[in-house]
């Protein structure tokens, strides 16, 4: 961005792709989480003080190609406005008329947000003539182009890796950090170097688990895919969330980790998957039929809190520097909050540098109430930054590298 205020944007339209892909309320429309405009604020402020003309574009959601107004990004203009302090004019359309007229109306540091870049086919498309005209049609509103869509650098989407093979392209402020941060963590984290994966699924995890099991010192592993990792070790899961067909993945992953993987040792098992369910803490090796493990009990956040801040025997003491992604539990529901709670409190007490994965790691640090700033970093990318952990190429970032 810096090489781009350089050459002066002054009257330059700058289309910027973000990432404004923010969580709604399902019943109200409203923006639960606004992590990912503010974190485009930077870029969008530096490029307004230079007067530029600002056309900020993103997806929200996954429609399926043409207009459907729950996902429309209009709630979000009203709040980028407030945070900016200008109000942001909305096009209705992404490069339609309302685009053109939108764009055509701006004066020097005004800013203008395009209706949802997937209400059109063009910009998911496979078929790289559909995706190519649709990069024509939104190249063609602007005179440079800047990516600071972190969490979207994994899709090779037309915004996000044809436009900038036809505009003047750099990378955001968000962009540029995330890819910062993100490559110490690949290329010389200071050690110990501990991983905390929750969520719920394994075969969401299985591509980082393997990259990162050659470079870790500990691999903490709580949410809903420990159960399959506890099956694996022959333990009954009840009626918990299983992937019986990652079982055997998950044994070899066991047998190949070195003892770097560490597992709960107490869940907090429910009758049902709901808020009020009646629940226990039981024994990991000791679910019993018919219940369901919600959340990793209090022994197991000991033990993960002194493998992260303290000594453990016979383990790494104190990490120095530490990734987290997931939840360890269903943290929307207070009761099974706790396990998220006690470790995401452990990582921010510890002394090391660490950068928490986004999606619901990010959004479960500020649900919770957790202090933003005892963490090095939060990501705005949920796939985008464990594709990068993986170390694959990233459309995105290549088409910047361009
Ligand atoms: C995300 O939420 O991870 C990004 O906004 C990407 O969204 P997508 O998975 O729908 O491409």
């Amino acid at each position: 961005l810096d090489d781009l205020l350089a050459e002066g944007v002054s009257g330059r339209r700058v289309l910027v792709r973000a990432d404004l892909n923010v969580p709604l309320d399902k019943q109200t429309g409203e923006i639960t989480d606004d992590g990912r405009i503010r974190a485009v604020l930077p870029t969008l402020g530096a490029l307004v003080s230079a007067g530029a003309r600002v056309v900020v574009c993103s997806h929200l959601g996954r429609p399926k190609g043409s207009p459907d107004p729950q996902f429309s990004l209009s709630p979000v203009a009203g709040r980028l406005g407030e945070l900016l302090g200008a109000p942001v004019h909305f096009a209705t359309d992404t490069v339609g008329d309302s685009a053109r007229s939108t764009v055509a109306g701006l004066a020097d540091g005004e800013v203008a947000l395009l209706e949802n870049l997937r209400f059109n086919k063009g910009e998911t498309s496979k078929d790289e003539a559909e995706r190519g005209a649709f990069a024509d049609e939104l190249a063609a509103l602007a005179d440079a182009y800047v990516d600071d869509a972190f969490g979207a650098v994994h899709r090779k989407h037309a915004s996000v890796f044809d436009v900038p093979a036809r505009l003047p392209h750099v990378a955001g402020r968000l962009v540029l950090r995330e890819v910062e941060v993100l490559s110490t963590l690949t290329a010389n984290p200071e050690r110990p170097y501990v991983v905390v994966l929750g969520g719920s699924k394994v075969s969401d995890k299985l591509a980082v688990i393997e990259a990162l099991l050659p470079t870790v010192d500990r691999l903490l592993i709580g949410g809903g895919m420990c159960f399959t990792f506890l099956k694996a070790q022959g333990h009954e899961v009840g009626s918990s969330l299983l992937e019986e067909d990652m079982v055997e993945t998950c044994r070899n992953l066991l047998e190949r980790s070195e003892g770097k993987i560490m597992l709960p040792v107490d869940v907090v098992a429910a009758v049902a998957f709901a808020p009020d369910a009646e629940h226990h803490v039981v024994p990991a090796d000791g679910i019993p039929s018919k219940r369901v493990g919600l959340d990793i009990g209090p022994e197991t956040v000991a033990g993960f809190a002194a493998a992260l801040k303290g000594s453990t025997a016979g383990g790494p003491t104190n990490a120095r520097t530490i990734f987290w992604n997931g939840p360890m539990g269903v943290f929307e529901m207070p009761a099974f909050a706790n396990g998220t709670r006690g470790v995401a409190e452990a990582i921010a007490e510890a002394d090391a540098f660490s950068v928490v994965g986004g999606g619901d790691s990010a959004a479960a640090v500020r649900q919770l109430g957790l202090d933003e700033k005892s963490f090095g970093h939060i990501s705005t990318g949920g796939g985008a930054s464990l594709e990068y952990l993986e170390g694959k190429t990233l459309p995105g970032i290549a088409a910047l590298e361009n």
